[in-house]
Order: C-alpha cells, then structure tokens, then sequence
C-alpha cells in the first residue's frame, strides 16, 4: 500500500514501493506502445515545476507525464518571476503553495531544497535533483529499464562510471539497485570517487577495464564540468583515455554489456557517440520510460491526501 506523500529521496521507499510504481508504469507504457495517450487520472490536480538548474529531461518528462494524466500543468520560469526583484524563495513557495497546487517538483543546486520545500508547503512535493545529493526518480527510470529488459534487477551486476563525486543519479541508483537486489560496482578516477561510498554490497575500482569485465549493465555519467574544482581531472583527453567508453574498449569486452547513461552526455568525454548510438544502449529507452514512470508516480502520489 503507497504511503507517501512526497518523493524526496530514493533511500524512503521500500521495495515493494519500487515494484508498485513499476507496475503501474509498464502498464501505462503498454497503453501508450498502443497509443493511447491521454488518460483523466489527474484532471483535477495541477503541478508546478521548479527548476533552479537547467533541464531537459527531467523537466519536460514531468510536464508531460502529468498532461498525460490530465492535469494542469504550470512552468514557474525563474528568470522572470519575482525572485528578480529580490523575493525570497520562501515568500515565493507561500505564494504558489497559496494558488492550490497539488505537486510542486524541484531542482535545485541546494542539497536538501526538496526537503525544505516540503516542510513548507502543503503540496506534494518532487525532488527533481538536490546538488549532488539525490536524483529519485533518475534512479526509478533506471531500475525500471534495467528490469524492462532483464526481467529484474536481482543478482544483476550494475557498474556507474564516472564523476561519481558529483552525481546525485550515481547516489540514488546505488541505493534503487541494491533494494532490488542488484550489486554495484562504482567506477572512476581516484578524486572523483569518493571512498567513503564503500560499503556491503558496493565495489569500487579505479580501474574501467575491471568494471566493464565485471558489470552485465554500464552506466556511463557525465564528467560534471560545471561542479569541477581545478585540478580532479588532469584534462578531457586523459578522462576519455582512461573513463571513456568507446566501440574500441567495449569491442576488447569479452561479453554483452548494455549501457546506459542518465543525459545529458558529453560526446567523446565519458562516452563516443557511437557506443550512445549502437544496438547495446538503452539511453533513449530511459528517456521513453521516464514519462511512464512519472505518470505512475504522480498516479500514487495522488492518493495520498494533503
Ligand atoms: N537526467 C537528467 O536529470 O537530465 P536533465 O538534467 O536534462 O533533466
């Protein structure tokens, strides 16, 4: 039985959430694989999106994971609103949390803001990533995938490479997966990897090749440039060398691997275009899956009343 009002934090759903949000989302990817589209789950509701940090993904699959639904969906656009002209963001929350909206979903570059948010208004609220904290439902649509075209996520071995340092998608997988009874391999170079992320059930490695011969599933992150404090990488081209996947790396793999990656990508950094484009990639499957699996999550977010 769904008990939560707000999506916060991976780390608060138990398994049995996870399957329920998967439920409900392969069968609202059925319907759409048919081409029906719209459905009047939410015809009552309204969600207003928040995003304090660029989005492509995250934000339009939310937007249009709640039009499928129905509801009445509102972008709060920052850069012209009354934060210019130096409203508080607490004074803002009141003022939309006053216009009645049942879902508030927010990104911002402050760990914790969803939380905040939430202790301060009486809509339900998403966190649509928080720093390089927590990124939930990332790692929904990625377990999601994995178990779409594996069956299930048990005893699968997942290795995520990259700039863990600064991914909030590697901390929320990492925790999604193991639920699901998958074990986790995290990957990358030295100082962006941060040992304190060692614990039962999580391998780390510094070493791409040891990942990719261990892993049944690769997820490739983005070298996160903008949070990049000088000096963790020696450059792009000795990131590429040593994290990149490329077809010449996959090819000396002596198995199947799949990939995936959460978006958006850096061509030719941590992974070639021809590896994002080729017949072992998952990544567009990810995104087809994110609005589902928002939908599902909007659908049982519902339920519960303010
Ligand atoms: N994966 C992800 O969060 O992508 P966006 O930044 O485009 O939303």
């Amino acid at each position: 039985m769904w008990k939560h009002k707000h999506l916060l934090e991976i780390s608060y759903l138990s398994a049995q959430d996870i399957e329920s949000v998967f439920t409900l989302a392969e069968r609202f990817l059925n319907f759409m694989n048919r081409g029906v589209r719209k459905f009047p789950a939410l015809k009552d509701f309204s969600m207003v999106t928040l995003f304090f940090e660029p989005s492509t993904r995250t934000r339009i699959s939310f937007e249009l994971a709640a039009r499928n639904l129905s509801a009445n969906v509102i972008h709060f656009d920052t850069s012209s609103s009354s934060l210019q002209k130096g409203e508080t963001l607490y004074d803002t929350l009141k003022t939309l949390d006053a216009m009645g909206f049942d879902f508030m979903v927010v990104r911002h570059k402050w760990i914790g803001a969803a939380h905040w948010v939430a202790q301060n208004v009486s809509a339900r609220v998403i966190n649509a990533g928080d720093g390089t904290h927590a990124h939930p439902t990332q790692a929904l649509l990625d377990a999601f995938t994995i178990k779409y075209f594996l069956g299930t996520l048990q005893d699968v071995r997942i290795a995520i490479v990259g700039d863990i340092l600064h991914s909030r998608v590697a901390r929320s997988d990492a925790v999604a997966f193991l639920k699901l009874g998958a074990e986790v391999m995290l990957c990358g170079p030295p100082a962006l990897l941060p040992s304190q992320m060692k614990r039962e059930n999580i391998l780390l490695t510094y070493d791409l090749d040891e990942a990719l011969n261990w892993a049944d599933v690769v997820i490739a992150l983005r070298l996160q440039k903008e949070r990049q404090k000088q000096g963790l990488i020696p450059s792009l081209k000795a990131y590429n060398r040593d994290y990149g996947l490329t077809p010449e790396r996959l090819a000396k793999i002596d198995k199947k691997i799949w990939i995936m990656h959460p978006g958006p990508m850096n061509p030719g950094v941590e992974i070639e275009t021809a590896v994002a484009e080729s017949n072992v990639s998952w990544i567009l499957s990810q995104v087809k899956h994110g609005v589902a699996v928002r939908m599902a999550l909007l659908y049982l977010l519902a339920q519960v009343k303010n």
